[in-house]
């Protein structure tokens, strides 16, 4: 099944920073599943990028772990792909400092997130925040991918990636796959129930359905969606109601519907209807995701060993990438 040459390799960072949320399960994650099938697939969850920002310990250990009991949840099957926490491989920092030797200063300066996350952190720009990109690179050509799935925002840290890899292969001869971005299937693109005109974000908790929240709760969000001022109250998408539209949206990929099937369904009912059942049919959604993640957190013995087992698999491919890299560059055999 695994590593045997056939299929295309594919490598993926998570950071435990924040919550999973709808957004995330009905855009990208909902299509990772199928991603396992089709590739070998690296998954780690990317806890050195996230120490960048300053985490309270306690806590960047309990979602770490509950991080990795989502994945299972959402789909992400231990025995089809590779599941790991990035610190648990010390090949990642080890070569990370390798190629912040063949990185510039020039290029890691123009990195838009960089620029981005100093001007948020202005009391803590780090230099892990600056070569954030390398350990990134790193983390990539331990594996020799053939594709790393990111959204837009990371485009341009695949780019850096992929140069650093051709600099080095230059100097070397071909040490490193160089991989290609892989725009995923985004799914759907779900906005803020409170402010429809912005995606759907964990920083704008009232317009944002965690995967773990209680149905009560969602339910709750829903009832109290922003729609728009429409006196006929209909049931449609339209530029002009982002809310609606929005809404409608998330019935539909809830519930597989087609969002003529949904207008068709709401005809006339106005918004009263609406909104609740679109809460119901989430909370269905999420519900065994919920009630599996919840079991699999009871069950600490099993989550160790999942992650000990990926560690184990991603160390033995990536410190095959890294004693080679060591080679190169001249170091003494131990
Ligand atoms: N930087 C990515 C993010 O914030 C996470 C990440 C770290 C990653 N290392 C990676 C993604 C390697 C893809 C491949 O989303």
């Amino acid at each position: 099944m695994m590593e045997n040459g056939n299929k295309k390799v594919m490598v993926s960072g998570i950071q435990p920073s924040g919550e999973l949320h709808l957004g995330n399960y009905l855009g990208p994650l909902r299509h990772w599943p199928e991603m396992i099938d089709e590739f070998d697939c690296y998954f780690f969850l990317a806890d050195l990028h996230t120490i960048t920002v300053r985490q309270n310990p306690a806590e960047l250990r309990k979602r770490t772990l509950a991080l990795l009991a989502q994945y299972i949840a959402c789909g992400l099957d231990p025995e089809k792909c590779v599941l790991f926490v990035q610190s648990h491989v010390p090949a990642h920092s080890q070569l990370g400092w390798v190629l912040d030797c063949y990185t510039m200063f020039g290029e890691l300066s123009r990195m838009t997130q960089f620029k981005d996350k100093s001007a948020k952190n202005a009391d803590n720009i780090n230099a892990g925040l600056f070569t954030y990109p390398v350990l990134m690179a790193a983390d990539i050509l331990l594996y020799q991918p053939d594709a790393v799935p990111v959204g837009e925002d990371q485009k341009q840290h695949v780019e850096i990636c992929r140069d650093i890899a051709n600099r080095f292969n230059g100097v070397y001869g071909d040490v490193f796959k160089v991989p290609e971005p892989y725009i995923a299937k985004v799914g759907a693109r779900i906005m803020s129930l409170s402010a429809p005109d912005s995606k759907m974000s964990k920083s704008q908790p009232e317009g944002c359905v965690f995967l773990m929240e209680k149905p009560e709760d969602i339910m709750r969000k829903f009832k109290r969606a922003v729609t728009d001022s429409d006196t006929e109250r209909c049931v449609r998408r339209a530029p002009e109601k982002p809310g609606v539209s929005n809404l409608i949206q998330i019935y539909a990929a809830a519930t597989g519907k087609s969002y003529e099937d949904v207008e068709a369904e709401f005809e006339g009912q106005g918004y009263g209807k609406f909104k609740p059942a679109v809460g119901e049919a989430v909370v269905e959604t999420l519900r065994p995701i919920r009630e599996e993640t919840e079991r699999l957190l009871a069950d600490k013995a099993y989550l160790e060993g999942v992650y000990r087992a990926g560690a184990e698999r991603a160390a033995y491919v990536a410190e095959k990438t890294l004693r080679k890299v060591y080679k190169k560059v001249g170091f003494l055999p131990r």
